[in-house]
């Protein structure tokens, strides 16, 4: 059985104040709720606070993005070990704001991919192909190509230590999302492409997040799929009680 996992990324969103006000109320918000994984993913300044914050309660803290080295001179950058340091779980990779606005690559991605599941943290690796692509019938090849590199060279001990988020470049921060028929079955191949890259065991395990859009009035049909295991959710998840009506779809 997989435990679904539904992740806010708060993006460029929230000072360390705000962020701490609202993982307080989001923690008191899902204080009861066992059967869901909650996780937030705060802006580098505050995930120290917010970290602490969380900690005793049913939320994990995540990052959204890391450096592959270990330490040296790199400038601006955040090494793993540095986010374990705080009591991060996971750390967000190759989200497609990173690839459209910073240069993100698939190979980029692979070396924070495995820095990440070196250091103990959980990649949260993020794929999904634009409208563009869509249209003109690449979706899955687009896809597969991201996933090829992405998990290059990877093998897991167990499918907990990593989550694939599925999130179709044009339904992000749009107000248009897939339908739930549209994502299921992309999760569906993303799961088969994961049982020939890993093994078909790890990959029955493996958590595939749906993200784009989502939204309490659109939660609950799209984790009724067979292959959504949760969402990921950038601005519903900014306001702790929105977030939380969408952690109980
Ligand atoms: P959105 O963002 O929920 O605002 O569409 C999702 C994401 O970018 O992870």
């Amino acid at each position: 059985m997989r435990t679904p996992l539904i992740a806010g990324n708060w993006k460029m969103y929230k000072t360390e104040a705000e962020a701490v006000d609202t993982v307080r109320q989001l923690a008191t918000a899902v204080a009861d709720v066992t059967a869901v994984e909650v996780m937030v993913a705060p802006p580098f300044t505050a995930l120290s606070a917010v970290a602490r914050e969380a900690n005793g309660t049913r939320v994990r803290v995540g990052a959204q993005n890391l450096f592959w080295e270990s330490e040296g001179a790199f400038t601006g950058e955040i090494a793993p070990g540095m986010l374990t340091a705080l009591g991060c779980t996971y750390v967000i990779v190759g989200h497609s704001e990173r690839r459209q606005y910073f240069g993100e690559t698939d190979g980029t991605v692979n070396r924070r991919v495995q820095a990440a599941l070196s250091a103990g943290l959980i990649p949260v690796l993020c794929v999904g192909e634009t409208e563009a692509q869509r249209d003109a019938g690449q979706t899955f090849s687009v896809l597969d190509k991201q996933m090829k590199i992405g998990l290059q060279g990877v093998s897991l001990k167990k499918p907990g230590d990593l989550v694939v988020a599925y999130e179709p470049v044009w339904a992000i921060g749009t107000g248009k999302t897939a339908t739930s028929a549209q994502a299921q079955e992309v999760h569906r191949h993303l799961r088969e492409r994961l049982g020939g890259q890993l093994t078909p065991e790890i990959a029955e395990g493996i958590r595939i997040l749906y993200g784009g859009s989502v939204k309490p009035g659109n939660a609950t049909e799209l984790m009724a799929m067979p292959d959504i295991d949760g969402a990921l959710v950038g601005g519903a998840s900014l306001d702790a009680d929105t977030f939380s009506r969408i952690v109980r779809f």
